[in-house]
């Protein structure tokens, strides 16, 4: 089995981080999120990935270069960004000997890849889309499913709260329905691509799961994905530990600490600082007795003494000043605020 994974999307809703860092590569806990993504994809017998971007594709041949074993990677580079649904037939002459796996490559998961596949493969499905089970549908859109899992619509995003299954973001396909798509034309899988499957009679499929699920979208996401890899929550990831400190990261004796913290590699806590919910990338510095809550310090970003910074993402290289205070901010790559 092989797999596509997107990963060309800008990520602004994950901006400042994003201005530097593509959001696959941003860390989750002590590596890219990409390579858990990799990871998951390697446990399920996958091992050929094609990767497909325009975005900030210098940066994507390092961490290639830097990742060994399994799975092998294939690189397209998009000329313009093609979409989800474009990326992935433009990616066909790569992966299409037989059903494949897409994936958006923001995505923390534990889904059961064999068991979607084996699904897939039972219905005689020509696409079959993970579905996750949510409170609120207004970011996503509803995936209604007939009792056997046949796809009956994609509806638009709800204007109410509403529960109900929606897009995972993981896909299997089968290339022969895909050809019937113009290659190189920016498609979107959900909005085109399905919809047109659908309408056309053709066998979609929902696997429901009750699989751990998370897009790293956004940073209360981000976080929340790192309280739940340090708590254990992700079948399949390392046991870490709570809070996680990376290797020479430097925490002062008298630094106070909460569970749900990762210092990257070389990050630094100064005395009597007291950090929770947050997520220090390598370099970062929090100065003595600053407070910094909820919030991701990109890396070599900066806190000073006696500040507090709640609910922030700062860039890489970004600063805030000796005692200011900072919520909700959102600082970009060199600046200093406030
Ligand atoms: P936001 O801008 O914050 O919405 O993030 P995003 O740009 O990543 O968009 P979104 O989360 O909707 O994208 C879903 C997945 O598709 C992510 O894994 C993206 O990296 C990927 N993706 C989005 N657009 C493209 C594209 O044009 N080409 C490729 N190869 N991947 C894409």
């Amino acid at each position: 089995m092989k797999a596509v994974v997107l990963v060309g999307g800008e990520g602004t809703r994950l901006r400042p981080l994003t201005e530097t860092i593509p959001k696959p590569l941003v860390p989750l806990v002590d590596r890219p999120s990409l390579d858990h993504v990799l990871d998951h994809l390697a446990r399920h017998g996958v091992h050929e990935v094609v990767l497909s971007s325009s975005y900030l594709e210098s940066t994507f041949r390092a961490f290639i270069e830097a990742r060994h074993g399994d799975p092998r990677i294939t690189w397209i580079t998009e000329a313009e960004p093609l979409g989800t649904g474009g990326a992935i037939v433009n990616a066909l002459g790569a992966v299409a000997d037989g059903p494949f796996l897409a994936l958006n490559g923001d995505i923390l998961t534990d889904l059961d890849l064999t068991a979607m596949v084996a699904f897939h493969r039972e219905r005689g499905a020509v696409a079959t889309i993970a579905l996750t089970h949510v409170e609120d549908a207004r970011p996503f859109g509803l995936v209604p499913t007939e009792p056997d899992g046949r796809v009956i619509e994609f509806r638009e995003k709800p204007t109410e709260p509403v529960p109900g299954d929606v897009n995972a973001g993981t896909y299997v396909l089968e290339p022969s329905v895909l050809r019937a798509f113009p290659v190189g034309v920016p498609l979107s899988i959900e909005r085109e691509i399905f919809p047109r499957l659908i309408a056309e009679g053709l066998p979609v499929y929902g696997f429901r799961s009750d699989a751990y699920w998370l897009d790293l979208g956004t940073p209360a996401q981000y976080l929340r994905a790192h309280a739940d890899l340090l708590a254990g929550r992700v079948a399949g990831e390392p046991a870490y530990a709570a809070p996680y400190l990376a290797e020479g990261a430097r925490v002062h004796l008298r630094a106070r600490l909460g569970k749900a913290v990762v210092v990257g590699p070389g990050a630094s806590v100064g005395p009597d600082a007291e950090v929770d919910d947050s997520v220090l990338l390598a370099g970062a510095a929090v100065e003595a007795g600053a407070r910094v809550v909820g919030s991701i310090l990109g890396p070599r970003s900066r806190v000073g003494a006696g500040a507090t910074v709640i609910d922030t993402v700062l860039a890489e290289g970004a600063a805030v000043r000796e005692g200011a205070e900072l919520r909700g901010g959102r600082v970009s790559a060199g600046a200093v605020a406030p």
